[in-house]
Formats: structure tokens, sequence, C-alpha cells
């Protein structure tokens, strides 16, 4: 394996795609679904260690986007390989719903130790996020024994049907599927640069408040009344609807609101968790509030499929049989996540802190450069830039965004858009402060490059 740190800059030796990577995608083209929501330029991985990902004809990509916010230890951590592997040659699978082996209770205790909910928790395992956004909607259900959702506006939960209930993102993963599967109501997202209220006051939080007078004085005393609604799932930095953290103050009266009404509080932290803010999790960031139900995926398992629902143990209140999975909590998958974990509290989510401030501190220069660049925000090394037309209108530019993204691409910097016109920046997190500096100045060349 190539030593992550000898490599200092993108190598970008053919055409994009170069003759290999392009027969990948003719094939891909031919015998892989067409709805998968790949962005225009077209990476294909032969290879990838630390932050480097490697195609079939040899050029080497800076990685700023880790597989969209999942590889948390960098490609092929050589400790996460060790705990596969030697997993691997040990047990890979009994299906710990049925049967019992260490991985399972090992990883809930963690999982206990860590996770923004007061008291003692229990976890349940599953595949991916929409699988443990399942799990909590049927938990809540279950243990309320209500049928309402409140979602947000922008939010993204999974593809799956109860899931997708929830998402709000974009039109497209929701077209053509007709009726919603859950009863679940969609409120404005408390989104201080693109108020949803237009207020005209953002900056202090305050106008952000309109999301909870929406909540409470809207749909409580309208289609919605609180004593049938089972849970609020929030991301506490919404991830797919353009990487927007949400104010603290909106963070603790929805906790309130939960409180006041016997609502679960569902934290979807399966894009912002595991580190990725600079903090263990997002919810983290607003002091003396906590959840009653956490969703994991995405990072904990630096690329391992897995899925978890953590909740208050007496939440998690329901019956042998109510809800389990073949696969879910698979041995290999979690020792990967208990290596993971390890990794992270041993210096990963303080360096998400510390190159993620040095990053930000760099795309807000941008800003100041740039007409274009309307707002940089977010924490840690999960931080988005929203592209405008001008800083006056705020109109979001997606074209331009798309063309930044391209233009990265072509440069060797691998990013991603998110929301409207904003590109995501989620790199490993062991990403330095000498790669972020590489990644601004090619973000820097490619945003010259395509206004
Ligand atoms: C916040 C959030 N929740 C849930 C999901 C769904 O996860 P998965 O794609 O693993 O089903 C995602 C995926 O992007 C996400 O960002």
């Amino acid at each position: 394996m190539t030593p992550s740190t000898e490599l200092q800059r993108p190598i970008i030796k053919t055409e994009l795609p170069g003759p290999n990577a392009r027969a990948i995608v003719e094939a891909d083209a031919k015998y892989v679904t067409p709805s998968y929501p790949r962005p225009d330029y077209k990476l294909v991985a032969e290879k990838a260690y630390g932050v480097w990902v490697e195609d079939p004809d040899g050029n080497v990509f800076l990685d700023c986007n880790a597989g969209v916010a999942v590889c948390s230890t960098g490609h092929c951590h050589p400790d996460i390989v060790k705990a596969i592997s030697d997993q691997a040659a040990k047990l890979i699978h009994l299906c710990g719903t049925d049967y019992y082996y260490k991985h399972m209770p090992e990883l809930g205790r963690k999982l206990d130790e860590i996770v923004p909910i007061d008291g003692p928790t229990k976890s349940h395992f599953a595949n991916s996020g929409a699988e443990a956004i399942e799990t909590a909607l049927k938990l809540a259900m279950y243990h309320t024994k209500r049928q309402k959702f409140i979602s947000f506006f922008g939010s993204f939960h999974g593809r799956t049907l109860g899931a997708l209930s929830l998402t709000s993102s974009k039109k497209a993963q929701r077209l053509g599927f007709a009726r919603q599967a859950l009863d679940v109501v969609h409120v404005p997202y408390p989104n201080c640069y693109q108020c949803p209220f237009n207020l005209g006051k953002c900056g202090d939080g305050s106008c952000c408040m309109g999301t909870i007078s929406w909540i409470e004085d809207r749909l409580f005393n309208t289609t919605t009344p609180p004593e049938e609604v089972a849970g609020i799932v929030l991301e506490v930095v919404q991830g797919e609807g353009g990487y927007v953290p949400a104010p603290t103050e909106v963070v603790k009266a929805i906790r309130q609101i939960c409180d006041k009404h016997g609502i679960m509080l569902i934290v979807d932290e399966v894009q912002s968790g595991m580190g990725r803010t600079g903090k263990m999790f997002a919810l983290d960031h607003h002091e003396g509030v906590k959840a009653d139900i956490v969703c994991m995926a995405k990072g904990i398992g630096s690329g391992m499929p897995i899925g978890v629902c953590t909740a208050k143990a007496d939440i998690m209140d329901w019956h042998k049989g109510a809800h389990a999975s073949t696969f879910g909590g698979n041995p290999v998958a979690i020792a990967s996540a208990l290596k993971t974990i390890e990794l992270l509290e041993g210096g990963l989510v303080a360096n998400s802190a510390e190159v993620g401030a040095h990053l930000k501190a760099g795309l807000e220069k941008l800003k100041e450069k740039f007409e274009c660049i309307g707002d940089v925000r977010g924490m840690g090394l999960m931080l988005g830039v929203e592209f405008v037309t001008d800083k006056a209108s705020r109109k979001p530019d997606a074209a331009l965004r798309d063309r930044i993204e391209m233009a990265c691409f072509e440069r060797g910097l691998i990013i991603l858009g998110c929301g409207t016109s904003t590109i995501r920046w989620s790199p490993p997190l062991i990403l330095t402060k000498e790669n972020a500096d590489v990644a601004l100045e090619i973000f820097e060349a490619a945003i010259a490059a395509s206004l």
C-alpha cells in the first residue's frame, strides 16, 4: 500500500475519464441501474489509500469527499484493514439476530458511552443509514403508539419507503413514487443564509425561530395535533440539503417541544456523526441538548456497511421479533466500527476540528476574493460553500457550482455538490493542513476557470 504521506499532489496523466475508466463507465451504463445520482464527472476507482484515490489509468485524485462522508479514517487505513481481515479469518457471519457473538454488545457498550443520549441506551444494528432510520421510525411508532412524524424541507434520510417519506432534499428522490408511505409533514429548516421566513434579520439565529412557531402555532393547531406525533426527525447539520447547521436556539426549542408533548427527538447523525463536525456528534455542539434516538451509519464503519439506531433503553421496549435484520451487526462490520471509534477517539475527531478550522479559514478567504461565493459554513470537516450569482441577491447559481465541481475533477480534486448550489467538503478525517492547502489551491483555480 502506498503511504499516504509521500504523495503531496494529485497526478493527472490522461484525459478524464481515461481509456480504462471509460470502458468501466460504458459497461456500467449497460448493466447497472440508471437511478444512481452520479455527478457530471466520472470518477472510477481502482484503489485508494489515505486521502488519495487512484483510477484504472493511473490518475491520482485528492479525495475531499471520502465516498460521501464515509471513509472517516481515510481509505484502507492499515488498522482498519487489519481489524477487518483478522475478523474475517475468525467469523464472518452467524446472524446476530438469532444467535450471539461478542461484537454487538461491545459496540452497544461503546455507543452507550459516547452517544448524545441521557441515561442507559440500547442499540439495534442494521446495514445502512436508511435502515437505521427505518428502525427509529418503527421504534418511535411502537413506543409512543402514535403515527405522525415531523421532518424538514431539505432533509435527506434515505430512500426506502419509510425514510423516503421524511426525505425532501430533491424532487428526483420522490418523483414517480406517488404517495408517501408514512404520515409525515415537512416544515422549513432553519437556514440562516437562505432564510425560509424572509425576516431579513439573519445572523443572530433569531429569525430561524420561525421554524418553531411553524410547528407550534401552525401544525399543532391544524393538521398535526402534537398528541398524534411520534417523532421529530432532525439533522443537526443538514447534509444532502446543503451542509446547513441548525442554530442552537432552534435545536434547544425542538427538544423542549418534544419534552412538552411526549414526542421522540430522533437525531439523524448518519452524515454528521462520527467526528465529522469536529466533535463526535453534531448534537454535541449544542450543550445540554440530548436526543431520544440517534441514527448512525456512513463514517462509523470506515466503509463497511453498518447502520445503528441507538435509543434510550426504556424507549427500546419492543417485543421479541418486532424488528431485526439478517446481516445487521455483522461481526466484520462491527470490528471495523470498533476500530474506527478507537481511531476517532485517538486523535481523528481532534484533527477534524483543527484541520477543519484551517480549511474553513482558507475558504473564507476565497469568499472575500470571489463575488460568487455567498456563504461558507459548517464545523470540523463538514463544510459547505454556497455559490450565488452575486452576494447581494444570494441567488443560487447551480450551473456555476456544477462547472466548478467538474473543473476540480479535471485538476485532480474530488468534491461533491449538495443542496441547490453548494459544494460540500467531507474529506477523510485524516486530512492534513498541507492536504487542505493543496485542495484550496486547486479549488481557487477551478473557480477562476469556471467564471
Ligand atoms: C443524514 C442522512 N441520513 C440517512 C442517509 C441514508 O443513508 P444510506 O445511503 O446509507 O441509506 C444519508 C445518506 O446520505 C444521510 O446523509
